[in-house]
C-alpha cells in the first residue's frame, strides 16, 4: 500500500464496485469526469475484469482515509497509458464521497501518485486532462506542482456547450525541485 499523511492507495477490490457505481452516477461527480451513461454494476464489473488484465502499474488505486482505527473508501485514482519508453503516463481520480472534497485529500492522492511515478516506477512525465471548468481539480493539480502544457479546444461537449480540455503536467525535474 502506499502511505500519506492521512490517506493511503490500496489495491481496488470487487466489494469496491457498488461504491463507485454509486458514485458514478452522481450527476455533480460525472459531470467532470468522462462518464456520460448511467452506469450499471455489471458494467462496472465488467471494467474491473478488463483493468485487472493491465499492467500492475496501470491498475486503479483505492483512495482510503484514515479515520479512528479505521480506514474509509472515499474516491479511486490511476496512473494509466504508461509509455514505458518515453517514461510517461497519464493520471485519473476522482473522490466520489462529496462530504471529502475540499479538505486536501485529492491533492493528496495526487502527491502520493507522483510520488510513486516518479520515485517508484521511474517516470519522466505525469500528464493529465481536466475540463476547464473544473476549477477545484485544476486548483489540486497546481498544488501538487503541475502546469498548463495544453489547451484541446472546445474538445468537450457536455450540458449543452463545448468546452475547452487543459493537459497538465509535470516533469521529474520540476518534482525534483519541489521535494528539496
Ligand atoms: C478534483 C478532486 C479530485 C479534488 O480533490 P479535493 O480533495 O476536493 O481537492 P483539494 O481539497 O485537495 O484541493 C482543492 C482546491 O481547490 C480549491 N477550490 C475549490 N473549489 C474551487 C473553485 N470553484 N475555484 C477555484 N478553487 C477551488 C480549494 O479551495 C482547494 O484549494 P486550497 O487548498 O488552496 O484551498 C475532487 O474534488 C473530485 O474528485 N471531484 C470530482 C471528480 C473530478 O473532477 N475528478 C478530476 C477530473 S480531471
Amino acid at each position: 500500500m502506499i502511505y500519506g499523511e492521512r490517506i493511503r492507495l490500496r489495491a481496488i477490490e470487487r466489494r469496491d464496485l457498488p461504491f463507485f457505481v454509486q458514485w458514478l452516477n452522481d450527476p455533480e461527480v460525472y459531470r467532470t469526469l468522462y462518464v456520460r451513461f448511467p452506469l450499471s454494476l455489471e458494467e462496472e464489473e465488467k471494467w474491473f475484469a478488463e483493468v485487472m488484465q493491465t499492467h500492475p502499474a496501470e491498475r486503479p488505486l483505492a483512495i482510503e482515509v484514515r479515520e479512528e482505527s479505521d480506514w474509509k473508501l472515499i474516491g479511486n485514482c490511476r496512473l494509466f497509458k504508461i509509455d514505458w519508453i518515453n517514461a510517461s503516463a497519464e493520471l485519473g481520480i476522482f473522490i466520489g464521497d462529496k462530504s471529502y472534497w475540499n479538505q486536501g485529500y485529492g491533492s493528496e492522492a495526487v502527491f502520493l501518485l507522483c510520488r510513486h511515478a516518479f520515485e517508484t516506477l521511474n517516470l519522466h512525465r505525469v500528464y493529465l486532462h481536466v475540463y476547464e471548468f473544473n476549477r477545484r481539480a485544476i486548483r489540486a493539480y497546481e498544488k501538487c506542482g503541475f502546469v498548463l502544457e495544453g489547451r484541446l479546444r472546445q474538445a468537450r461537449y457536455s450540458e449543452g456547450k463545448y468546452h475547452d480540455v487543459l493537459i497538465l503536467s509535470i516533469l521529474r525535474p520540476e518534482w525534483e525541485q519541489r521535494r528539496k
